[in-house]
């Protein structure tokens, strides 16, 4: 193999990029310069679209329109499509089509039944990956009709899986569709380990958030540079489920697990959702506070395993580059 071309080039062929680097949907992480650094820098960047509304403040249309005048290269949206409530989904519905008016065809699923955004997408001649952490899932999203899989490990930034890159490659490579590896890939090292299993491409958050692009303030990038693989811990305080965080004072003071109560409505099957929701909501907010805190103070901070191979904060441009070419 090519240090520079994967084995499997579906994913280069599916989106028109030259590097198999998709810059993952991070809230808040994702502003739209990052995004559209990704995606000049020859991989792509993709939009999560309420980082770029609620945090960054553009209007969704204009936002697209402001990442198009940064780079004519491909981008990508992130669709959450949890039913939470159904004026979120209508707001999704919206998003995409305004993505798709737009001109964006490539979209990145992440829970939910993907089937009504395949029929719009695939109806433009568009392509849709879907996050999936095991068989069971990725098998719901294939029999949505999606074209490739991002597989989400356990060393993941965001919401983590439970096993790791090359687990979950054997469990998801007889389904016949591109699979990208999430989770855990820093450094060129690990990006080509992971390229030599079979991926045909990576998904990387965390090594971004220490970008020059990225508007995360600079105590947040720092705290990437300085952290080891054991100063990551799993939070289910924020969304009900397991997600990455780097322990500070402000999640010491949280803790990591939810209390009896929130435990309680976890576990029932009509409550689990709407706990969840309110542990969003509340996130949400404290997230979006703490990524442009400039005082330093506000240490609510997202990040995965990979930030033990990040050691200083560089230019998407270099990052990428680095990847590629030891
Ligand atoms: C701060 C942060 C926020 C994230 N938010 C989202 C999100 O909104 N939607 C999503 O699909 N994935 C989200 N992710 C997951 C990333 O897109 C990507 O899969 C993951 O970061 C890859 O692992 P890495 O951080 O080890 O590179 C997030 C990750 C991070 C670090």
């Amino acid at each position: 193999m090519s240090k520079a071309l994967p084995a499997d080039t579906r994913l280069l062929e599916h989106t028109g990029i030259t590097m198999p680097i998709i810059c993952g949907a991070m809230y808040p992480c994702s502003n739209p310069e990052l995004v559209a650094a990704a995606s000049e820098s020859g991989g792509i960047g993709i939009v999560q679209p309420i980082s770029l509304t609620y945090v960054h403040g553009h209007n969704f249309r204009e936002g697209l329109r402001y990442i198009r005048r940064l780079t004519d290269k491909p981008v990508g949206m992130n669709a959450l499509i949890e039913q939470s409530t159904k004026r979120y989904h209508e707001r999704m519905q919206q998003w995409i089509d305004i993505a798709l008016e737009e001109g964006v065809r490539f979209f990145v699923t992440s829970l939910g039944k993907p089937g009504w955004v395949v029929e719009k997408v695939h109806a433009v001649g568009g392509i849709v990956y879907h996050d999936t952490t095991n068989r069971k899932f990725a098998e719901k999203g294939l029999e949505g009709g999606v074209d490739g899989l991002i597989c989400v490990n356990n060393r993941a930034g965001g919401h983590a899986g439970q096993n790791s890159a090359a687990e979950l490659y054997e469990e998801l490579v007889d389904l016949e569709v591109p699979l990208i590896c999430a989770g855990g890939i820093s450094t060129s090292r690990e990006y080509q380990q992971v390229m030599e299993l079979g991926y045909a491409g990576v998904q990387m958050g965390t090594a971004f958030i220490a970008s020059t692009e990225c508007n995360a303030s600079a105590e947040y990038k720092q705290a990437i540079v300085d952290s080891q693989e054991s100063d990551i811990v799993l939070s289910e305080r924020i969304t009900g489920v397991p997600v990455s965080v780097i322990r500070t004072s402000t999640i010491d003071r949280m803790g990591t697990q939810p209390g009896p109560l929130a435990r309680w409505l976890l576990k029932g099957n009509k409550t689990k959702h709407l706990m969840r929701m309110l542990y969003a909501m509340r996130s949400i907010v404290q997230l979006k506070k703490s990524l442009l805190d400039k005082t330093g103070t506000r240490d609510f901070w997202q990040a995965g395993k990979s930030v033990a191979g990040v050691d200083q904060v560089k230019s998407v441009a270099d990052i990428m580059r680095a990847m590629v070419s030891p």
